[in-house]
């Protein structure tokens, strides 16, 4: 139930504001006090009077009131609000919240706002895959916000593909289930790296690992049931994940990996780094498939940067790392060497030499080491199960 939440909608145009009616009538049911944004274009698509009967508030276009000389007050709603949605968020508006512009009252509102924003964008698939707005996607999620991701189907355009915003009765499950989230790590931002890297030979080829993201899945949809706000960042995997909390950044190389989580970092409170890094790339990459001939081929590697050295390098006091490592001798040795060379918190060893424990299995068997040198073993287990060990350890090390 959503009683006595308040919660600002702003609508910019786009076809699928027609189905922001529906997503009003959800929300006020449920027992929400709901307030309505408009840009100029989205009233183009639905009137302000539908919006405004059925939030039983009067919708807010402009800066300036008509006729009366007032205005309305940016500052006040984007304070007013438990919760700003904008729904739906077209390819423009995004990119102008993305980059600060505040040429309308729902972007000043939004440059005002301090409680979390949600976005449930709305296009055409062609804008939606276009670099430029998975940058301005991938920003706005660095700043803390959260996007409902949109769903296949047919589009205005006639095109069929991603870019329907999700259903409002979707969307309303997201908003119920993110003031619904409670636990230990409410308010709190976790970045998870998943799942391995590639790094390319040649147009066909690349340098990979058997990793298969399983670890990382579940430690990042562990720590949104936790309450927490996940960016999960991962190389490529067969691996899905839905949860509302859980916001997916997909990369393929160690240096988009780093990229990616130097952007989300600063905001990070506890950082997990569960992905199998390459150590090593082509020095070069051919631009044709390289062809068969010699009996021997030798290609030349070059080190890859170490993102948990870099973060660890940049770490707060406010901030917790974990790393883990993957060791087939000198398991404690090695994995005590890591912990103080990487700046961790905690390390999370899981060792080749036991049975069911590694890379592509469901389960795992690990050891924790944290930097004060405690040591705790855990029994073999499914991988979700032992996130929940993880999350609980990090939990109560975590201070602040
Ligand atoms: O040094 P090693 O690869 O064994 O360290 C493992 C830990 O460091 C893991 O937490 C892994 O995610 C992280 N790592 C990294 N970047 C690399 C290599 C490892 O973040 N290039």
């Amino acid at each position: 139930m959503l009683r006595g939440k308040r919660i600002l909608l702003g609508i910019s145009g786009s076809i699928a504001a027609y189905k922001s009616a529906q997503l009003i009538r959800l929300l006020v049911k449920s027992g929400a006090d709901v307030k309505v944004l408009m840009t100029k274009s989205a009233q183009d698509f639905i009137t302000p009077l539908t919006l405004s009967t059925l939030s039983k508030n009067p919708v807010l276009t402009e800066f300036v009131k008509d006729d009366s000389g007032q205005w309305n007050n940016h500052v006040e709603l984007g304070l007013w609000a438990d919760l700003f949605l904008i729904a739906p968020a077209t390819a423009n508006s995004i990119a102008k919240l993305a980059n600060g512009i505040c040429d309308n009252l729902l972007c000043a509102t939004y440059l005002s706002a301090r409680c979390p924003v949600v976005f449930a964008p709305a296009m055409d698939l062609d804008m939606l895959r276009h670099p430029a707005t998975n940058a301005n996607m991938n920003k706005l999620i660095s700043f803390g916000n959260s996007i409902i991701k949109t769903e296949h189907g047919d589009l205005a355009s006639g095109l069929i593909g991603k870019g329907r915003m999700a259903e409002p009765e979707h969307i309303f499950k997201f908003v119920d289930e993110f003031f619904e989230a409670t636990g230990p790590l409410k308010g709190k931002r976790v970045l998870v790296t998943a799942g391995p890297t590639y790094e390319a030979i040649d147009p066909v080829r690349f340098i990979g690992n058997h990793s298969s993201g399983k670890m990382g899945f579940s430690i990042a949809e562990e720590a949104a049931n936790l309450g927490a706000s996940v960016i999960l960042i991962s190389g490529p995997t067969n691996q899905k994940t839905d949860h509302p909390l859980v916001n997916l950044v997909n990369v393929t190389t160690a240096q988009e990996m780093l990229d990616s989580c130097t952007q989300y970092y600063g905001e990070s409170n506890i950082s997990i780094l569960a992905a199998a890094v390459s150590d090593y790339k082509p020095a070069s990459v051919s631009d044709q498939k390289i062809k068969k001939g010699h009996d021997a081929l030798a290609i030349d590697l070059k080190i890859n940067p170490d993102i948990a050295a870099e973060l660890g390098k940049n770490k707060r006091q406010d901030q917790f790392n974990v790393g883990f490592a993957l060791e087939t001798e000198n398991e404690r040795a090695n994995a005590f060497e890591k912990l103080s060379k990487k700046n961790f918190d905690m390390i999370v060893l899981n060792s080749l030499n036991d049975e069911g424990a590694g890379f592509t299995k469901d389960t795992n068997k690990i050891t924790i080491i944290d930097k004060n040198n405690i040591v705790m073993n855990y029994e073999l287990k499914n991988k979700r199960e032992v996130a929940k060990d993880i999350l609980q350890a990090i939990i109560s090390r975590y201070e602040n």
